[in-house]
């Protein structure tokens, strides 16, 4: 099982680039699945329908969210009938959407998880017990278990990823939009990176405007956080090998497409 994760996709220089870039990732990787984190996809904040819509048509067959799920209110009309999309499961109860699907391909079940950190994030449920639970529920139905982690602090993520080793067959760490080059395959088989980085502007401050964000560090004052929409874009990405039989990774590669690595087919 080959699976394809294309990190936080920041508006529509983002959305550019999945359009581009996903049908060629996938003619030279031939993964069985792609998941894409979508929850800065509509402006930076949030997602839409149509942009999840537009995502499962590219190819994508999983859109992974995190702290900004709720940012486009539109989101509460259509995530109940949005199979195919996962909030992190350890928001609070009450909360609408879930936070595991199984994906079956070719008759192999592949189920995702979404978790999403503590740490410098608006807190939710404990992520390590919630993942203990639905480990224990996907394992009933395949041991072949994927894990977005959005969070932080590296040391949560890499904590989360030491926590099911064994048990689970990725862990990719997403939110900081930088990407990270610790990716390894963990001793008992977990395939492990920090962060994947971020798809959409390359020459601003994790995809916004850097204007406002250095006015921001210079005054302190409040400022308007707007997509770069002109200039340079990229896309980052990660690669996992799973064995089918055992869930465990086998090979691990970090994607990074920009104007200083560019794309070879
Ligand atoms: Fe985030």
């Amino acid at each position: 099982m080959k699976i394809l994760f294309i990190g936080d996709v920041v508006g529509s220089p983002g959305r550019d680039m999945v359009q581009e870039y996903l049908p060629k990732l996938k003619e030279k990787h031939r993964p069985n699945i792609t998941i894409i984190n979508g929850e800065n996809a509509a402006s930076g904040k949030g997602i839409n329908e149509k942009i999840y819509k537009q995502f499962l048509e590219w190819g994508a067959q999983v859109i992974t969210m995190g702290n900004h799920t709720w940012d486009k209110k539109e989101i509460f009309d259509f995530i109940d009938d949005a199979k195919y999309m996962i909030r992190p499961a350890n928001f609070p109860e009450g909360n609408p959407g879930k936070g595991m699907v199984f994906i079956n391909i070719n008759g192999i079940e592949v189920a995702v998880i979404n978790l999403q950190g503590r740490t410098f994030l608006p807190t939710g449920d404990d992520p390590f017990r919630k993942a203990d639970e639905l480990i224990k529920e996907a394992k009933k139905r395949t041991d072949i278990i994927f894990v977005d982690f959005h969070g932080e602090a590296t040391s949560e993520k890499q904590a989360m990823g030491w926590y099911v080793d064994g048990r689970v067959s990725a862990v990719v760490g997403t939110h900081t939009h930088t990407q990270t080059a610790d990716e390894r395959i963990l001793p008992e088989g977990c395939a492990y990176i920090s962060d994947v980085g971020m798809t959409g502007p390359y020459d601003g401050i994790l995809g916004v405007e850097r204007d406002a964000v250095i006015k921001r560090f210079l005054t302190s004052m409040p400022v308007r956080f707007e997509i770069t929409k002109k200039g340079r874009t990229q896309l980052n990405g990660f690669l996992v090998t799973i064995e089918n039989k055992s869930g465990k990774a086998t090979n691990v590669e970090r994607i990074l497409i920009n104007d200083d690595h560019p794309f070879f087919g």
